[in-house]
């Protein structure tokens, strides 16, 4: 099998971002204060019942959260550990040399926090860039302390500029399926919206823009077992911008493609290698599996910061497994009999060849041409 559909890039003028009220409403994932270096993110396993924000106060906090899931999405994650480093080193009172070593140290702290997502270690090898190169022109601690803590500032402010370029040229190729303008079915799984980064988010805010845009007829969202964020944080999303969707389970998604005519498949990235092969949300997989016998376009909308230039497929990628109490209780009761062996993998791989098109904020590409985005 291979994906169906084409891949179409956005060419000067033909797409005007749109942001309405609709979006001003959208739900923030983090504050965050450059100049007083404080640091407070939306505790997500509060949300749709509760709007909590919790502190951050350094790299354990940042860990700790991470860890948790009270914030995810990998470009989220990499948001709140760079700048829960920053926040960090406000506190740091160690020689030149011990700043390099603690940058060190600690930056692997917070990638080791979850393995799958490749923003957060992207993000971090670029802060011990910085480093090493510093020591070659300098040996002043406060001065690289500003350096680090302005580098994870412009991370954040960096996320937030390719959001808008993502969600441009991936809403010219996605409206190009209906090139007289009709409106569109989506599907998506997980949540890829506000609450997966400090923006509008990659495939949820493709979502969104179609909507605004008057392009968009239904989301069909799945459930997103076994942690829901389908059913937590994008219906919750949605609900919140008024925007029109079924929720479903995940065992739906087959039926649900052909009731509703489903037009596009649309999923985020936690990792994606050179040769296209992608890990997201468990369950994307079987998606993009189904979306290629029903013939149906399936695109991978994410930043480039999701792409990991140094693995050339995803063999290489290493799948988080998360604890199996996940899978077997439902608010803390048990649903299976206690002691049942659970398989929990967090992500799945999808071949690069099942996906129509890697949708960037560089440009839009099959999975043949990845390379070409560096
Ligand atoms: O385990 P999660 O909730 O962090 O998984 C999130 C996803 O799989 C998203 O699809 C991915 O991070 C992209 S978010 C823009």
């Amino acid at each position: 099998h291979t994906a169906y559909g084409r891949v179409v890039n956005f060419t000067e003028g033909e797409h005007r971002w749109e942001s309405t009220a609709e979006q001003d409403r959208a739900i923030h994932s983090i504050i965050y204060d450059h100049k007083a270096k404080t640091l407070s993110v939306l505790d997500q396993l509060k949300v749709p019942h509760e709007t909590v924000f919790i502190p951050v106060n350094g790299v354990a906090d940042a860990f700790d959260v991470i860890k948790k899931m009270q914030v995810r999405g990998a470009p989220l994650i990499a948001t709140v550990g760079t700048l829960g480093l920053g926040v960090e080193l406000a506190k740091f009172n160690g020689t030149y040399d011990e700043l390099q070593v603690f940058v060190g140290t600690q930056g692997d702290v917070l990638i080791s926090s979850r393995p799958t997502a490749i923003n957060l270690k992207n993000a971090i090898n670029d802060i011990k860039d910085i480093a090493a190169k510093d020591r070659l022109v300098s040996s002043d601690t406060n001065n690289l302390i500003t350096k680090i803590q302005d580098a994870a500032y412009q991370w954040y402010l960096n996320e937030r500029e390719e959001n808008d370029r993502l969600l441009r040229n991936s809403t010219v190729c996605v409206e190009a399926i209906k090139p007289d303008g009709g409106k569109l079915v989506v599907m998506t799984i997980c949540n890829t919206g506000s609450l997966a980064t400090s923006s509008h988010g990659t495939a949820l805010g493709v979502i969104k823009q179609l909507h605004v845009r008057g392009r968009l007829e239904l989301a069909i969202v799945l459930e997103t077992r076994p942690y829901n964020q389908g059913s937590r944080l994008t219906a919750y999303e949605l609900q919140n911008e008024k925007i029109p969707f079924v929720l479903i389970t995940d065992s739906m998604a087959a039926s649900a493609m052909n009731h509703f005519n489903v037009d596009v498949v649309l999923v985020g990235a936690d990792q994606v290698a050179l040769n296209g092969d992608t890990a997201n949300k468990v369950g994307t997989y079987m998606l993009a599996c189904l979306a290629s016998l029903h013939r149906i376009p399936f695109y991978v909308v994410t930043p480039v910061t999701s792409i990991n230039p140094r693995i050339a497929s995803g063999k290489e990628i290493v799948v988080e497994e998360r604890p199996a109490k996940e899978l077997i209780t439902f608010n803390n009761a048990l649903t299976a009999p206690e002691g049942t062996p659970v398989w929990n993998p967090a992500f799945d791989i999808t071949p690069g060849t099942l996906i129509t098109g890697i949708l960037t904020d560089k440009g839009n590409v099959d999975h043949t041409n990845v390379r070409s985005l560096f």
